[in-house]
C-alpha cells in the first residue's frame, strides 16, 4: 500500500526525489542550485540523444533523483501522459524499495496533480486473491510539496482516493473467476458495498419478482444455469440535487458467458468471466458518486445472469415476450447481453430516468472495429455527445461515436416474432438498434460497448493483465457535469 503526504513544505530527508520532464524542460519547476541546474540540463541532453533513459536515477544536489519522462507514450493526451509518468514512477520507487520519495508539485494545475495521483494509485493495484503466497507489497510514501496549493491538493487527493477505491472494486469484481462470482454472489457483494455508503439504497429483484413484473430477458438468458438471475437496483437521491435530471445507469452483468446452446469456441472463452464488466462499472460509479456526494439523482440497474448450457437453457428459435410487450426470437443464444439489458433499460425508463447510459461488453464486432483501446458509444442525444466527449477526455478514456443508423433496423425483423436478437451485418450497430427498441424517444440515452476495452490480455497503459476499470471515471465526469448545470433561473427566462 502506497501512502501520500501533502504539505506546504517537505523536508529534504526523503530517500529520493522525482523530477518530471518533457523533452528538455523540467515540469513543475523546482528550486535548484545553479550547479544542479547545469547537472539537470546535462541529464536532459543525454535523454534526448539516448545516453540516459526514462527513470534513470542521478544524484542532483546531493539527492538521488528519478527522472520521469512525462511525454513518453505515443497517442495519449497530456493528462494521460502524466498519469503514465506517475504510474512508471510508482513502479520504479517500489522496485528500488525507496521508503520516501519527494515530489515538488506546487506549480501543477489541479488536473495535472490529479493525473499524477491517479498514475501513482494505478501502480499500486494488484489482484492477489488467488495467490497462495502473495508477495507483500513494499510501501512507498510519496511526500508532495504543495506550498500555497496545499488545501486544494488535499481536497483533490481525497477525491482521487475515493475514485481509485471504486475503480479497484470494479477491477476486483471483474478479475474474480466466473464460478466465484455468480449472480447471487455479485448481488450479495453489491448489498455489502451499498450498505457502506450513506444515501444509497438497494433492492434485489429475484426471479419471482422478475416473472411477476415481466422482466423476461433476464429469466430467458439465466434459464440454463443453476444460479438464478436477478436485477439489482440502486438509488441515490440526494436532497441537494440541483436539477430534476435523473441519470440511470444500466450494466450488463453476465457473470459468465459460455454462449449458451450457441456455444462459444474454447479459444478466448475464459475471458468471458469479464462479461459483467458493465455491471461492475455501474455499481462502482454509483457508490463513488454517493461517497463523493455528487448532487444528482442517480439510479443503477445491474442485469445479472449466467449464460450457460443446461437442460433448462433457452433454445435457438425460442420466442419470449420482452418487458416492453414485444416478442423476441432468440436466434442466437450468444447474443444474450441485449436481452438482459432490455429489462434494465425498461426498469430505468419506468423509474423516470431523464438520461440513461448503459455499459456492456456487448459485441465482438466492436472489438474488431475499434480494437482494445477505444470504446465505441451510440447515442440519440447531442447533449450526451458533449457530455461523453468532455468527460472521457478528462478521464483519459478514449471514446468514439458510432452511428445509430436505422437503415439497418430491417435486419432485426423476424418471420414469427416482432424482433430477432441478431441481424446479418453491422454487428455492433444492430446490437445498439436492438437496445433502442426499449428507449422512448424523449429519453436521452447512450450505449457504451466496452467489449474491447474492459479487459486486457496484454499490458496496456496502467493495466498489466485483466480488468481495466473502464467507464467508471467517464461516468463520474458526466455526473459531475450534469450536477453542475444550473437550470435557467426565472430571471434568465424572462430576459
Ligand atoms: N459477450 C459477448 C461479446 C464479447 C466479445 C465481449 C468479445 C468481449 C469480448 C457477447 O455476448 C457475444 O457473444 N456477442 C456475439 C453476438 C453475435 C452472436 C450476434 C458476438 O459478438 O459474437
Ligand atoms: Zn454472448
Ligand atoms: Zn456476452
Amino acid at each position: 500500500m502506497m501512502k501520500l503526504k501533502i504539505a506546504k513544505h517537505v523536508a529534504d530527508s526523503a530517500e529520493a526525489h522525482a523530477l518530471f520532464f518533457v523533452k528538455k524542460a523540467v515540469q513543475f519547476s523546482s528550486v535548484l542550485s545553479e550547479e544542479a541546474e547545469l547537472q539537470v540540463a546535462k541529464v536532459l541532453e543525454e535523454m534526448s540523444n539516448g545516453v540516459s533513459e526514462d527513470l534513470d536515477i542521478v544524484e542532483i544536489d546531493g539527492h538521488k533523483t528519478i527522472f520521469v519522462n512525462a511525454a513518453k507514450e505515443c497517442g495519449l493526451n497530456s493528462l494521460d501522459l502524466l498519469r503514465m509518468a506517475g504510474y512508471r514512477l510508482g513502479l520504479r520507487a517500489k522496485q528500488k524499495h525507496y521508503k520516501t520519495v519527494k515530489l515538488l508539485l506546487a506549480d501543477a494545475a489541479d488536473e495535472q496533480f490529479k493525473a499524477i495521483l491517479h498514475g501513482l494509485y494505478y501502480s499500486d493495484y494488484s489482484f492477489k486473491k488467488y495467490k497462495s503466497n502473495p508477495k507483500i507489497d513494499f510501501c512507498v510514501i510519496f511526500e508532495i510539496e504543495a506550498d500555497a496549493r496545499t488545501k486544494d491538493f488535499e481536497k483533490i487527493a481525497a477525491e482521487v482516493a475515493v475514485e481509485q477505491h471504486y475503480i479497484g472494486l470494479c477491477k476486483n469484481l471483474v478479475n474474480t473467476t466466473g464460478s466465484d462470482l455468480n449472480p447471487e454472489a455479485f448481488a450479495k457483494l453489491a448489498i455489502q458495498e451499498a450498505h457502506c455508503v450513506p444515501g444509497l439504497s438497494i433492492t434485489i429483484l429475484n426471479p419471482r419478482i422478475l416473472a411477476k413484473d415481466g422482466f423476461n430477458g433476464l429469466l430467458t438468458v439465466g434459464a440454463g444455469s443453476r444460479f438464478e438471475p436477478c436485477m439489482v437496483k440502486l438509488t441515490y437521491n440526494p436532497k441537494d440535487a440541483v436539477s430534476d435530471k435523473h441519470l440511470a445507469l444500466v450494466g450488463k452483468g453476465l457473470t459468465f458467458d459460455t454462449g449458451g446452446i450457441s456455444l462459444k469456441p474454447a479459444k478466448g472463452m475464459k475471458e468471458m468471466q469479464s462479461d459483467m464488466s458493465g455491471a461492475a462499472a455501474v455499481l462502482s460509479a454509483i457508490c463513488a458518486a454517493a461517497e463523493l456526494k455528487i448532487p444528482l439523482k442517480i439510479s443503477a440497474y445491474l442485469c445479472l445472469a449466467e449464460n450457460r448450457i443446461g437442460s433448462g437453457a433457452v433454445l435457438p428459435g425460442d420466442i419470449f415476450k420482452a418487458k416492453n410487450g414485444k416478442t423476441v426470437m432468440v436466434d442466437n443464444t450468444d447474443a444474450e447481453g441485449r436481452l438482459v439489458l432490455s429489462d434494465g433499460l425498461c426498469a430505468a425508463v419506468e423509474n423516470g430516468a431523464t438520461h440513461v447510459i448503459d455499459l456492456a461488453t456487448l459485441t465482438g464486432a466492436m472489438v474488431r472495429a475499434l480494437g482494445p483501446y477505444i470504446t465505441g458509444y451510440f447515442t440519440n442525444s447531442d447533449e450526451l455527445v458533449d457530455l461523453v466527449k468532455n468527460a472521457s477526455a478528462n478521464a483519459c478514456e478514449k471514446f468514439w461515436q458510432m452511428p445509430l443508423d436505422s437503415e439497418y433496423a430491417n435486419e432485426l425483423k423476424d418471420y414469427f416474432a416482432d424482433l430477432s436478437n441478431i441481424g446479418k451485418s453491422a454487428g455492433a450497430i444492430l446490437a445498439a438498434l436492438f437496445l433502442k427498441e426499449f428507449i422512448p424517444d424523449d429519453v436521452k440515452w447512450s450505449h457504451w460497448d466496452i467489449a474491447g476495452t474492459a479487459f486486457t490480455e496484454r499490458p496496456w497503459k496502467y493495466t498489466r493483465y485483466g480488468a481495466t476499470g473502464i467507464g467508471v471515471q467517464t461516468l463520474l465526469g458526466i455526473m459531475r457535469e450534469m450536477s453542475e448545470e444550473k437550470e435557467p433561473s426565472e430571471k434568465d427566462e424572462e430576459a
